[in-house]
Formats: C-alpha cells, structure tokens, sequence
C-alpha cells in the first residue's frame, strides 16, 4: 500500500478555515483527514462537507462512548455524512458496539450507502500503565487490558480497534490481517512526546502492524510541516 494511503492527519484545530488550508497543502500527500473534538464542536458537521468537497476522506474521530441507543444514533448522523471511519469506545461493551454495527449495517443497506469503518478505541495513547492501575483500578497489564477491549470489538463486529504501537502486535497476532489497526501516539526522533505516553515511531507503527497511522503534532507542530510529512513518508517507504 503506497504511503499515502497510511497516513490519517488530525486536524486538530479549531477553525474550519485553517483546517480546510491544511487540506489543500496536504493534498497531495494525504487522503484521509481526521476531525476530532475540538475541530468537530467548534466548526460543526460543515467542516466535514467541506472535507468531501475536496474529495477527501474523513475519519471522525469522536468517540461515542454512551448507551447503546445514543450510541447507535449518533453513528447513523456519521453514515449520513458520509465519513469513511468513525470510532467509539470498547469500554461501553459489547452490546452498544454490536448495536451500532447492526444499526449502521441495516440503514446502509436500505440507503444503499456506502459502510463506514467502525473502530474501537482500546487504552488511549495518553495513559500509563500506573494511571490504569492506581486511577482506574484495573489490576492487569495494559496489553491484556488492550487484548480483551480489541477482543471484545471483534466479537461485536467492528471492523478493528485503535490501539497504541506497544500493543498493535499482540492485537494483530490474535485477530489475523483484516482486522483494523489504527495506531496514534506517533513520535519521530524530532517531535517531543506532549502529552503522549505510550508513543511509537512511524517505522515502529509499521512493523507491528498498523494499517494506518495518525499524525498531528509531529507534523503539524514542525516548522515545516510538509518537509517533516515527507521525511515520514521516506521513512515509511524504508520500513
Ligand atoms: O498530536 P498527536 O500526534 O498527539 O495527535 C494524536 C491524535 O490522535 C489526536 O487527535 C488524538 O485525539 C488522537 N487519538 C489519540 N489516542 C487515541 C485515539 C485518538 O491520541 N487512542
């Protein structure tokens, strides 16, 4: 798969404009945009309509995490605008993840639209294996952690989970080739960690298995954004 094809970069800002400058400098080297929080409550669901209008994909990157009604609501506004992947969280259960795939599932069909990745958020890159343990109480390893999230995503039928680089390779070892690893956290020897914990390099990501990798502040926050994406991108083509 060419590099292009690999990268997600996160349109981690708050104004729809410079979000849409950011598209067109990355035009050429990136198709699949990420909309999150931020850019998503500040700017609303246009921004995503304008992302299509440069015939860009865009992976929505929300997080539902909610009953599985709300859930399942809330992932039916997505289908209908059209994004490519979206993502919820596995500690909401089995139920709410099998709900929302069945509810997507059912209105593409009847639409005839197009299904859009579903994906599970395991263990946010941010957290250390003390935060689990000490603030969250979960007492096991963060791989096992993230192994029983990413097996509970594949029994309800999403299609893959976003896992940090530390556990891609154990996930792909359990759930085989097709399913979905999206890996954040990406760090060069270039860019400092910020607020990341468990972070990989883009070569890392690769080798254990990830099937796209998200970019933000290690390109965006660089003094020549489009020279570090090219010096990933080689980076990529090497690994
Ligand atoms: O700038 P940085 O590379 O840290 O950006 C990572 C992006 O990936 C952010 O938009 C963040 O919200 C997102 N993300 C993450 N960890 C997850 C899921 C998404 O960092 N588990």
């Amino acid at each position: 798969m060419p590099a292009k094809e690999k990268i997600i970069l996160a349109l981690d800002v708050s104004d729809a404009a410079y979000a849409i400058d950011i598209v067109e400098r990355f035009r050429e080297h990136v198709n699949i945009f990420k909309v999150g929080l931020e850019l998503f409550v500040s700017a609303g669901p246009q921004v995503v309509e304008e992302i299509h209008r440069k015939e860009k994909k865009v992976f929505l990157d929300l997080k539902f995490h909610d009953i599985p009604n709300t859930v399942s609501k809330a992932a039916l506004a997505a289908v209908r605008l059209g994004v490519y992947m979206f993502n919820i969280h596995t500690t909401g259960g089995v139920d709410m993840m099998k709900r929302c795939k069945d509810s997507v599932v059912e209105v593409c069909l009847r639409e005839d639209v197009k299904r859009p990745k579903i994906l599970g958020v395991t263990v946010l890159t941010g957290l250390t294996q003390e935060a689990l343990k000490n603030e969250l109480g979960i007492q096991h390893g963060i791989k096992t952690h993230v192994k029983q999230l990413s097996k509970l995503a594949h029994e309800a039928g999403l299609d893959g989970v976003v896992a940090s680089g530390h556990e891609a390779g154990s996930i792909r070892n359990h759930f085989g080739k097709d399913f979905l690893i999206v890996i954040p956290g990406i760090r060069t020897s270039w860019s400092p960690p910020d607020d990341q914990r468990r972070t990989v390099t883009p070569r890392e990501a690769l080798r254990e298995g990830a099937d796209y990798i998200v970019l933000g502040r290690a390109v965006l926050n660089q003094p020549d954004p489009l020279r570090a994406l090219d010096l990933i991108t080689t980076e990529i083509l090497t690994a």
